[in-house]
């Protein structure tokens, strides 16, 4: 007889990642696949981190830095936090999965906004927590409807700002707002993996609002706005106590020595960072023109992806594209049939994307 899983891990729905551009490239003959379906930054990352990782070649037979000392000083101090507000991970994935474990048990219950990242229902029902899923009203996150949601056993809300998949920005008085409606018992969660991409309207400052109220974290990664989603860096800015916690239950080490050296290069290169979130906003803005020409509804991004409507099957419509050597995600996967979500690349992928459409509508 096979040895019983915990039985609250029996109606747990794996996580569906993109699929690799290897994989899309066996499965049609492709020479090459443009990837704009995991939100990464087709931009590259800065190019000072290329000496950082010759540097770290030396320390390969060393464990690495388990505080993070360099990289975590660098961040405590353009944030304005102490280094014991930090915490770090593999990724917000596994900060995320480290949250879960630590602040849900069965008979909890924690609020999803729907759709968002899939990976918080994942990493609630993998602690033993009932997900509670508040729809999103007009394709924003409903802080209203998750403030009626909120009963005794709710013990944790996952917000994304901006949202992934719709892109839309809770400004920083909306979300104030509902911090000051919401009981201090549940923890807030912020996971701001998009957050550098804003440039329009007013961004809630997480690193202040973690000293006014204990019960938030904020997460942050290097897979976005970084390109280092391969390097797998993330971190959580929080109270001291809950960002003590997270080190205390973290299986160490959490980030490599690659990871934190080539974070530490990338962090440091502002000029960079700028460059990509400008041209970020460029590329909004060709979606915006290219899919109003094309009379496409989309929805307002202040993220790197756009999601918009095309009123073909968005499965039929996200194979076309693959067949013709793009990789995007179907709408289809957040419950809208007809929409599709692209990560906005450069200037040429984004091109070509609006012209395959041209294409598909036209038959
Ligand atoms: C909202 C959100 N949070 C977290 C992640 C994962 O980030 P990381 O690469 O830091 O694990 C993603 C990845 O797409 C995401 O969309």
């Amino acid at each position: 007889m096979a040895v019983a899983f915990k039985e609250y891990l029996r109606g747990l729905e794996p996580y569906t990642p993109a699929p690799s551009i290897e994989a899309i490239k066996r499965k049609y003959g492709l020479p090459g696949v443009v990837k704009l379906a995991g939100n990464e930054n087709n931009h590259g990352p800065s190019p000072r981190i290329a000496e950082a990782l010759i540097d770290a070649q030396r320390e390969l037979s060393c464990y690495p830095d388990m505080s993070v000392g360099l990289l975590g000083e660098a961040i405590a101090d353009r944030h304005g936090v102490r280094v014991e507000e930090i915490a770090f991970g593999n990724g917000s994935f596994s900060l995320i999965s480290l949250i879960a474990q630590i602040f849900l048990a069965p008979g909890d219950e924690a609020i999803i906004p729907s759709p968002s990242f899939n990976w918080y229902r994942v990493a609630s029902m993998s602690a033993g927590a009932a997900p509670a899923s508040v729809p999103l009203k007009q394709d924003k996150i409903d802080l209203d409807g998750i403030l009626r949601r909120i009963t005794p056993k709710t013990k944790v809300i996952w917000i994304c700002n901006p949202n992934n998949p719709t892109g839309g920005l809770i400004e920083s008085g909306e979300l104030a707002d509902f911090l000051k409606k919401t009981p201090d018992g549940v923890l807030v969660v912020l996971d701001e993996a998009y957050i550098d991409y804003v440039t329009e309207g007013s961004a809630p400052r997480s690193p202040e609002l973690i000293r006014k109220h204990p019960n938030i974290i904020a997460l942050r990664t290097f897979s976005k706005v970084y390109s280092l989603a391969s390097m797998r860096v993330g971190y959580a800015l929080a109270s001291e106590e809950n960002a003590r916690m997270m080190r205390r239950v973290q299986q160490p080490p959490a980030v490599s020595t690659y990871a934190q050296m080539a974070a530490l290069a990338a962090f440091s290169d502002l000029d960079h960072y700028r460059y990509v979130v400008s041209e970020n906003k460029r590329g909004r803005e060709q979606y915006y023109s290219g899919l109003a020409s094309l009379s496409c509804a989309y929805v307002p991004t202040q993220a790197n992806f756009i999601l918009f409507d095309t009123g073909l099957d968005s499965d039929e419509t996200k194979e076309k594209y693959a067949r013709g050597g793009v990789l995007l995600r179907a709408g289809s996967e957040f419950g809208y049939p007809t929409r599709l979500r692209v990560t906005i690349g450069r200037p040429e992928e984004n091109q070509l994307v609006l012209e395959m459409l041209k294409g598909f509508m036209r038959k």
